[in-house]
């Protein structure tokens, strides 16, 4: 009896052995429990970390030891009476990292936790932006790389600023990956201040660190130069001012003037814009002026251009275009005064031989004077329509006179709807001619300062094959014909 107890107890012994070899927990006639074992998975480097591990239901003396793998007693404490928790402090060092089990032993028997697994982690520092290329200066259309470097720091995730705005991933516009921030063509909306900030994953107890701010700059491609001249009058004659400018373009950009191929000394005005000024005779051609603007990477030559002002003369006529709604009803004419020759005309215009004044409800002007737009709306505007022109710049020259021509509206009954609606195109049509009118002369840019007057002259300028001359372009201007294609969609 005796000795089969013996051979039982042995038996128990041997088994219990067995579990904590193989892990498995068994709990015959007293063995130890799996402790539970839990602490940090992530840990700054030099922090101080506390693991704990506990056993609960046991009321015996155990010792606890805290072991990192593969068998490395760190810290063993006692506890006299058991079931007690335990908390061990870890100072974190590079060599911290790896597998943490707590083992508990009470006469004889051990019993091992789940092993945790520990990352060590280094706090950032030393965020810095490095550029490619460097300084980020490109053109549009190129490429830029930004990389978020650091001196120090592991496990980490990266945010972009750009202008102050975070750049929240999907982004179309920029492309992100790991450290690094690439454009492959650069457009005038990736310019701009860049910073990057690096910070450790660990929730709340991230660490962060940012770069300081980079300035990425991209240069606009320069358009070609465009001439242009004014005339003034100054002391007892007159003066051109001819400027060159670029429509487009990122400065630094060097203007040259040339006339009659002979560099002349500008001034520069603004960034994309050079002048210079030279006395000239009217009716005289003082030289052919062309101009030149340069940058880094590219040197563009304007147009040559004849320094020439011609004043106005030869004949003036009245070219009359009827506007009318689909079913044959004038609803506006446009008038345009044709004249010769002259570079810088001033218009006038009259009806029944009296002198239109400026804008009215029944008229407008465009193109500096030189068309007039009457609408059928108002009553009594059928009658006879004359137009004259001298030089803008010479109030004492002399006019050149058209003969009068007859306008005549279809008179019609109209519902208060169809007023409506034909005042509506009306006004649509001054708005898409002076519209057509100001994009015309913008391209071409070509401006002309009254003294007197201080108004802007410009469009339809060409050149006479046979003279040379500048002088207006006679027929139906091209927005004309925009206009009218415009207005028969409209149904009345
Ligand atoms: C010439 O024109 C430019 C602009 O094109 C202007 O800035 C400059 O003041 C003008 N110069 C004179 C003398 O009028
Ligand atoms: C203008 O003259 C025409 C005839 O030439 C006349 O029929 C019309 O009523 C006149 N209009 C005004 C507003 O005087």
């Amino acid at each position: 009896m005796g000795e089969g107890l013996g051979l039982q107890l042995m038996s128990i012994l041997l088994l219990a052995g067995d579990v904590t070899k193989t892990g498995s927990l068994l709990c015959a006639g007293g063995s130890i429990p799996r402790p539970q074992f839990t602490g940090p998975n992530m840990a700054y480097l030099k922090s101080t970390e506390m693991f704990e591990c506990k056993l609960s239901r046991w009321s015996s003396p155990l010792t606890y030891e805290l072991i990192k793998s593969p068998g490395e007693v760190l810290e063993s404490i006692d506890d006299p009476l058991g079931g007690q928790p335990v908390t061990f402090t870890l100072r974190v060092n590079e060599r911290s990292e790896g597998q943490y089990v707590c083992r508990v032993r009470s006469r004889g028997q051990t019993s091992t936790s789940d092993a945790l697994n520990l990352q060590v982690v280094i706090p950032v520092q030393g965020v810095q932006l490095v550029t490619d290329p460097d300084p980020p200066v490109i053109y549009e259309g190129s490429g830029f790389t930004l990389h978020c470097q650091v001196k120090k720091g592991t496990h980490l995730a990266y945010v972009w600023y750009h202008n102050k705005q975070e750049l929240n991933p999907p982004s179309a516009f920029h492309h992100l990956s790991g450290n690094t921030l690439t454009v492959d063509r650069a457009g005038e909306g990736h310019a701009g201040y860049y910073t990057c900030m690096a910070n450790n994953k660990m929730g709340n107890n991230s660490r962060y660190s940012s770069s300081t701010e980079v300035t990425v700059v991209v240069k606009k491609y320069l358009s070609a130069p465009r001439l242009s001249f004014t005339l003034y009058h100054h002391g007892s004659g007159y003066h051109a001012n001819v400027s060159c400018r670029s429509a487009r373009g990122s400065p630094p950009v060097t203007f040259q003037l040339l006339l009659d191929g002979k560099e002349v000394p500008v001034q520069q005005t603004g960034l994309l814009e050079a002048w210079f000024s030279l006395p000239v005779s009217v009716g005289l051609d003082m030289g052919t002026v062309q101009c030149k603007a340069e940058t880094d990477i590219q040197q563009l030559l304007s147009d040559p251009k004849d320094l020439e002002v011609v004043p106005v003369g030869g004949t003036a006529r009245v070219l009359v275009e009827y506007l009318q709604t689909a079913d044959s009803v004038v609803v506006a004419a446009l008038l345009q005064c044709v004249i010769t020759r002259g570079t810088f005309p001033l218009f006038s215009w009259s009806f029944n031989r009296t002198i239109l004044q400026a804008e009215e409800d029944s008229h407008a002007l465009t193109l500096n004077g030189r068309i007039l737009v009457v609408t059928a709306i108002s009553a009594g505007i059928s009658g006879s329509y004359s137009c004259r022109a001298r030089d803008s710049f010479n109030p004492n020259s002399s006019w050149v006179d058209s003969e009068e021509v007859l306008v005549k509206m279809t008179e019609v009954e109209m519902t208060s709807v169809e007023v409506l609606a034909v005042a509506f195109c009306c006004f649509l049509l001054v708005v898409i001619v002076a519209g057509a009118c100001c994009l015309y002369c913008s391209i071409n840019h070509e401006r002309y300062q009254d003294s007197s007057t201080g108004r802007e002259e410009d469009c339809w300028e060409q050149t006479n094959p046979e003279t040379g001359h500048a002088m207006l372009e006679t027929g139906p201007g091209p927005q004309v014909e925009e206009v009218e294609a415009d207005f028969m969609e409209v149904e009345v």
